[in-house]
C-alpha cells in the first residue's frame, strides 16, 4: 500500500519504518529538513532499538524516504498517518494544534480519496473536527475519510511492539475506511476492533490511565509496606497473580513518567471536568503519583536528619524509564531537583539520556559522568532512580570502596535487600523491610504515632 506518515517523533518514525519493513511503499513527513538529513544520513534522533537498521533497510530498498512537503509526502498515498505530537495545554488539556494544523495542510492538497489515520492520542471529538476540517479545505469532489487509530507502543520497545500488538484499534464512521486500514495491520495475529471515532479515542486514554492506576496502586501498597515491615515486591506479586488482576505494571517505584502518562491522564481528567463529571479515583492516582519521588526524598532527608545540604549522592539514572533516552516527565529528574533545592551536590550517570538531561536540568551542582563507578567517589550515598538492568550487575564490593558511607537508595527496587545488606549497607528501597527502612521508622515519629499498634516496625 502507499502510506504517508506526517511526524518523525517516536510514533511516527517507528511507524514509518515499520510499515516500510512490512513491505509498503512510505513516505515520512516532518517540516523540520534537519531531522529529516540525520534521519536519511542513518542518524536517529531517538534511541530505539531495532529502529536504525529497520530505517536503513527502507532507505536502501527504496520503499521508505523522507520529505518536508506535505502535498509531496501524501501525492500517491492511499492511507495517510497523523502522527504529530498532543503536548499537555495549559489547562491539562492535550494541546491539539499540531494535529489540526496537518489536517489543514492535507486538505489543502489532497487531490484524491484517501483515508486520513489519528495514530496521535486524542481527546474525545478530535477525529470529528479533524473530518470538518477536512471538508473546509478539500476542494470539491475530492473524497476522503477519517478513521481513529490509536497507539500502544511503549518507549524502548515500540519496533517490538508494533509487530507484535495486543490488538489494533480503527475508530470511524465509514466501514470502508476501517477496512482500508485494516488492510495495513491483516498480517498481525492481533484482534482488530473495529468501533466509532469516541471509542477508539477513549480506548487509548482509558488503557493509559488503567495502567497508571496499576502502578499507583503498587506504588501505595509500598508505601504502606514501609510502615508495617512487609516486602511489597512479595505482595504485588501475589496479587498479580490473580488472573483478573494481572501481573504487569505492578512494580512499584519512584511514580509513572514519561511522555504518555502524564499527559493522557491529565488529558482525560481534563474531559471529564469539561463534562462536569467528577473522576475522584482518577483524581487519586494523579495526586497521589505526584506525592511518590517526595516521598523518597523525604527518606533520604530523614536517614541524613533534614541536612541535605553539602551532601554529594551519586546518581545512577536519568530516563524516565529502563530502555531509552526520553527525560520527558522523568521522576529521576524531580529528584534531582529536590536533591539540588535542599543544596545537595549530585552526580549522575546514565547509559543513554545524559544528552537529553543536560538540556533539561543543566550542569549547577550536577555533574555527568560516563559510568556507574565515576559518581560515587566520596560520596554521601548512592541513589538509583531508573531501572536499567545494568544497575541489578553492579560489583557491590568496588560501590562500598567508592563511596563514603555505605549507603543505597534504590527507588526501583534493584537489588536483593538480603546480598546488599550482607555486603555491609545500609539499604534503603521501595516498600521492603529493609535494615535502612527500619532505621527511618524509629526516628519519623509522625508515621510511629499514626499506627496505633507499632507491628513491623523497628522489628
Ligand atoms: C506508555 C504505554 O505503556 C503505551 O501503551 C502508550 O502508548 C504510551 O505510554 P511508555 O510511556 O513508553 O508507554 O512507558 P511504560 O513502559 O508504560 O512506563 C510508564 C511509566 O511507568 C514509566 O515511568 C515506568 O518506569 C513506570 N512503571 C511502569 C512503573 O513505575 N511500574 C511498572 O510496573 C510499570
Amino acid at each position: 500500500m502507499n502510506i504517508c506518515v506526517i511526524g518523525t517523533g517516536y510514533v511516527g518514525l517507528v511507524g514509518s519504518a515499520v510499515f516500510a519493513g512490512w513491505g509498503n511503499q512510505v513516505v515520512g513527513v516532518d517540516v523540520d529538513q534537519a531531522k529529516l538529513d540525520m534521519i536519511q544520513a542513518g542518524v536517529m534522533p531517538i534511541y530505539e532499538p531495532g529502529l536504525p537498521e529497520l530505517v536503513a533497510q527502507g532507505i536502501r530498498r527504496g520503499n521508505l524516504r523522507f520529505t518536508n512537503s506535505t502535498a509531496e509526502g501524501i501525492k500517491d498515498a492511499e492511507v495517510i498517518f497523523i502522527c504529530v505530537g498532543t503536548p499537555q495545554g495549559a489547562a491539562g488539556n492535550a494541546d491539539l494544534s499540531s494535529v489540526l494544523q496537518v489536517a489543514r495542510q492535507i486538505g489543502q492538497s489532497l487531490d484524491h480519496y484517501a483515508v486520513v489515520v489519528t495514530k496521535s492520542t486524542v481527546p474525545v471529538g478530535t477525529n470529528q473536527r479533524v473530518k470538518e476540517i477536512l471538508q473546509e479545505t478539500t476542494q470539491q469532489g475530492v473524497l476522503f475519510d477519517v478513521a481513529s487509530c490509536p497507539e500502544f507502543l511503549a518507549q524502548g520497545t515500540s519496533v517490538y511492539d508494533m509487530d507484535h500488538p495486543s490488538r489494533t484499534v480503527i475508530g470511524s464512521d465509514s466501514p470502508e475506511a476501517i477496512e482500508l486500514v485494516a488492510e495495513v495491520f491483516k498480517h498481525l495475529p492481533a484482534a482488530i476492533i473495529r468501533c466509532g471515532f469516541a471509542e477508539a479515542e477513549l480506548i487509548k486514554y482509558a488503557s493509559n490511565a488503567l495502567l497508571a492506576t496499576k502502578i499507583t496502586f503498587a506504588d501505595s501498597m509500598a508505601s504502606l509496606c514501609d510502615l508495617v515491615g512487609a516486602d511489597v515486591v512479595l505482595v504485588m506479586d501475589a496479587v498479580g497473580k490473580d488472573p483478573r488482576i494481572g501481573a504487569m505494571f505492578l512494580r512499584a517505584g519512584l511514580g509513572w513518567g514519561g511522555s504518555c502518562f502524564p499527559k493522557d491522564v491529565e488529558a482525560l481528567a481534563y474531559l471529564a471536568s469539561q463534562l462536569s463529571l467528577p473522576l475522584p479515583q482518577l483524581d487519586g492516582t494523579r495526586n497521589t503519583n505526584r506525592r511518590v519521588h517526595k516521598r523518597f526524598v523525604h527518606k533520604i532527608s530523614l536517614y541524613f536528619d533534614g541536612k541535605l545540604d553539602g551532601k554529594t549522592f551519586a546518581v545512577l539514572g536519568l530516563a524516565f524509564k529502563a530502555g531509552t533516552d526520553d527525560t520527558r516527565e522523568s521522576p529521576a529528574k524531580k529528584v534531582i531537583m529536590r536533591l539540588r533545592g535542599a543544596g545537595a551536590r549530585v552526580r549522575a550517570y546514565d547509559p543513554k539520556a545524559t544528552e537529553k538531561a543536560i538540556l533539561d536540568l543543566g550542569t549547577t551542582s550536577l555533574e555527568y559522568c560516563d559510568n556507574p563507578y565515576e559518581t560515587m567517589a566520596g560520596a554521601d550515598a548512592l541513589v538509583i532512580l531508573t531501572d536499567w538492568p545494568e544497575f541489578k550487575g553492579l560489583d557491590l564490593s568496588r560501590v562500598n570502596s567508592l563511596l563514603k558511607n555505605p549507603v543505597i537508595f534504590d527507588g526501583r527496587n534493584m537489588l536483593d535487600p538480603e546480598t546488599v545488606e550482607r555486603e555491609g549497607f545500609i539499604y534503603f528501597a521501595m516498600g521492603r523491610p529493609t535494615n535502612g527502612q527500619r532505621i527511618i521508622n524509629g526516628k519519623d515519629t509522625t508515621y510511629v504515632a499514626k499506627l496505633t499498634n507499632g507491628a513491623g516496625l523497628n522489628k
